[in-house]
């Protein structure tokens, strides 16, 4: 029973009772019994109105994504639902608690009131999955709260509390949760309110400077411009020529490739956490977590678990680093107080939950223990043999290294069933990325466990397996070997970073490289130099460390950063660049941009085809969540396991055996899992397993 409906005080009361999200679903038969249901009302002479809510305090995330995959004309149901709710000859009121999203938003809109909770979220978040508004939003909510609000609603997709409707004039009444149905009632015998028009000349100029506003959106997002179209359109057309444009786009825009990709991406990042094989076990319960090292990870990983309600214990040997930490952590929450994401009280509520400590005793109780000392193997397995001495035999023992071997790791440990890495990203409170460290003894129940804990912790959280790099940084190597070689090639910095920042990447990787610090990639080169001499690197960003240009910390890497942060090309980075080629003989050519996407983008494909070959990944919707969350790649491009399948693996081949016969072409032997695929026709989406979507 998807809608439940009851008679109360002259009023139809339908209650959308679809779990999770009272998605309004085609495929579950939502919108036809929702209809059923409100044509009934209408036809019963004794309902004088109609309150349409939500079960379970939410009222509804809207379309259910899933039907999209639907044939177009099938979606028609869902118009005819609208046009009854606006057309209805008896009040219709919406009352809202908890999310009113995307379609469940718009139904609202088209009901002639609504009254809804002062901590109700409400949002037209579609353009997050590519698309507009397609059941009236581009054209209600203008005509609402005006174009400038009504644009910023659609173009950011963030939502606005029920207080913050109201003051907009998207909602009519705010009420106390037992209060709504009675207002409702009230509103209805004294006439639901009307207001009056906008004046034109005023929404046509915030029109122009609300796009304005939103330039650079607009320069990448096809859904982006054509909610601007729609919206122009409200001013121009009548209603219903108005709702017939927004539907046309809406169906273009559900076919365009950005709108699968953010799809895929809404439903992976879902996906990731349910991993094949762990369907059956049960994650053991966390409450409270031990924390070892108070350095910027610890302390960051502190305030991750601290803000997701857990108990957090901080060790660390050395005082003045405690005293470090605790400053460090109660920083982060008196700023959120401070721009008023939470109230003083909730700030201080986190910071009570931390006890701060200077050795292990005080881990008796926890549930789980991260380290996050010093990345050195000896100093790392000491620390877990020593916590082995104190914590309860079923405590989880994690590891934040970002390099090293987790199985020797966990060797030193007399149970190595129960040590994981969880792999953070910096600054761990902000960053979504969690890689999750599977061993190869790491108990079911562990990985459950770190899996459910990410969760809590809102973060996307990737299993992979142990290899040098883990998936994240096995492939970022790759796609430095390529700029480095670009480099030497022909091209600079500047146009390498550019090339690749305009494809969609948030940053070049030459730039990242100067924010983590040239001495970090020296480190690991070094490493890998030893273990693999046959696989040689570009000897640029070494010598950049030889002339103590470290990247941002020294206000000069790949480039100058005279005011710290922003990146100003360097001549003397670029002459030595090419002096560099020189000396190595090599003829240095034009070098266009589709030749520096397609090498550093198409190495992260084939490193990432072996990874999911040799099983270090599950899936290749795992890889691309990690690029997603972690490492900038452009969402609306899906990630570069998504990227290649819409390119197709046979094109990718190609040129990757093209690329075989430059001068580093041992880098580009193709991953046998590209040649299988590519051979029977196949991509790599087929091997997604627990996706829940096929776009
Ligand atoms: N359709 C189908 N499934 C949905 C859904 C939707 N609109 N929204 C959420 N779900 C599913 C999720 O995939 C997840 O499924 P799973 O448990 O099998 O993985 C489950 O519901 C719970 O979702 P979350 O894990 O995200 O739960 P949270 O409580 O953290 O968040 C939420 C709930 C805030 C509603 C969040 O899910 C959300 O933001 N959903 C997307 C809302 C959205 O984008 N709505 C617009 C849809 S497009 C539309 O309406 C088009 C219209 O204009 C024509």
């Amino acid at each position: 029973m998807k809608i439940r409906s009851f008679d109360e005080a002259g009023a139809a009361r339908l209650i959308v009772d679809n779990p999770p999200v009272n998605a309004l679903s085609l495929s579950k038969g939502v919108v036809a019994s929702l209809t059923d249901a409100l044509r009934t009302a209408l036809d019963d002479p004794a309902i004088t109105h109609v309150t349409i809510e939500g079960a379970g305090g939410r009222f509804s995330a809207g379309a259910d994504i899933l039907d999209f995959e639907l044939p177009p004309e099938q979606i028609e149901p869902t118009r005819e639902l609208f046009a009854l709710v606006a057309g209805a000859g008896k009040p219709v009121i919406a009352l809202i608690t908890g999310e009113a999203f995307g379609g469940g938003l718009e139904l609202a809109l088209a009901c002639h009131a609504r009254l809804c909770t002062a901590d109700a979220r409400l949002g037209l978040p579609e353009i997050n999955l590519g698309l507009l508004p397609g059941s009236g939003g581009t054209q209600r909510t203008p005509r609402l709260i005006g174009v400038a609000a009504a644009l910023d609603l659609m173009l950011t997709g963030k939502p606005v509390t029920g207080a913050e409707a109201l003051s907009l004039g998207l909602v009519d009444e705010i009420q106390a949760v037992e209060r709504l149905r009675s207002a409702a009632d009230a509103m209805a015998r004294k006439g639901v309110p009307t207001r009056a028009p906008r004046a034109d000349a005023v929404q046509r100029e915030e029109l122009r400077l609300t796009l304005h506003k939103h330039a650079r959106l607009l320069g990448r997002s096809v859904a982006a411009r054509q909610i601007g179209v729609c919206v122009e359109a409200a001013l121009d057309v009548p209603l219903y020529e108005g709702l017939q444009l927004e539907s046309r786009l809406f169906h273009e825009l559900m076919a365009s490739s950005q709108s699968r990709a953010l799809r895929y991406a809404f439903f992976s990042e879902r996906a990731v956490a349910r991993l094949p094989g762990l369907e059956q076990v049960t994650a053991r319960p966390v409450a409270s977590v031990g924390i070892v090292g108070g350095g910027t990870m610890g302390s960051g990983i502190a305030a991750a678990a601290l803000e997701a309600g857990f108990r957090v214990t901080l060790t660390d040997t050395n005082a003045d680093m405690r005293v470090r930490a605790e400053t460090v952590i109660s920083g982060i929450f008196d700023r959120d107080a401070a721009k008023g994401r939470i109230t003083p009280q909730q700030a201080q509520e986190r910071q009570s939950r931390l006890t701060m400590a200077e050795g292990y005793e005080a881990f008796g109780e926890v549930d789980l223990v991260i380290e996050a000392v010093f990345e050195d193997m000896a100093v790392k397995q000491a620390v877990l043999r020593s916590l082995e001495d104190v914590v309860r035999p079923d405590c989880i023992l994690a590891s934040n290294t970002s390099t090293l071997d987790l199985d020797i790791l966990a060797a030193a440990t007399a149970d190595p069933a129960r040590v994981i890495g969880l792999h953070f990203f910096s600054p761990a409170h902000i960053m979504r990325l969690l890689e999750i460290v599977r061993g190869r003894v790491s108990a079911p129940d562990v990985v459950a466990t770190a899996l459910a804990f990410a969760k809590r912790l809102r973060k996307v959280p990737v299993v992979s397996g142990v290899c040098d790099g883990f998936i994240g940084n096995r492939m970022f190597e790759e796609m430095l070997r390529q700029a480095y070689q670009l480099l030497e090639e022909g091209a600079l910095p500047a146009q390498v970073d550019g090339a690749l920042e305009r494809f969609g990447m948030a940053m070049g990787p030459l730039k990242v490289m100067d924010l983590a610090g040239q001495d970090i990639g020296h480190k690991i080169r070094q490493r890998r130099m030893a273990e693999h001499p046959d696989r040689p690197y570009s000897i640029v960003p070494d010598i950049l460390c030889e002339l103590g240009r470290l990247g941002q910390k020294t206000k000069a890497g790949f480039y100058d950063y005279p005011n710290g942060r922003n990146a100003v090309a360097s001549d003397a980075v670029n002459d030595m660049i090419r002096s560099v080629s020189a000396q190595r003989g090599i003829d240095r050519r034009a070098i266009c941009d589709e030749e520096i996407v397609e090498r550093c983008i198409f190495a992260l494909i084939n490193e990432g085809a072996k990874i999911v070959e040799e099983g270090i990944a599950a899936r290749p919707l795992d890889v691309d969540m990690v690029w997603l969350n972690g490492y900038g790649f452009p969402r609306d491009r899906g990630g570069p396991m998504f990227y290649a399948d819409e390119l197709g693996l046979t094109y990718i081949l190609a040129r990757i055996r093209s690329f075989e016969k430059l001068s580093e072409g041992w880098a580009w032997k193709p991953a046998s899992l590209l040649v299988t695929l590519a051979d029977a026709g196949r991509a790599l989406r087929s091997l997604d397993t627990a996706a829940r979507i096929s776009v």
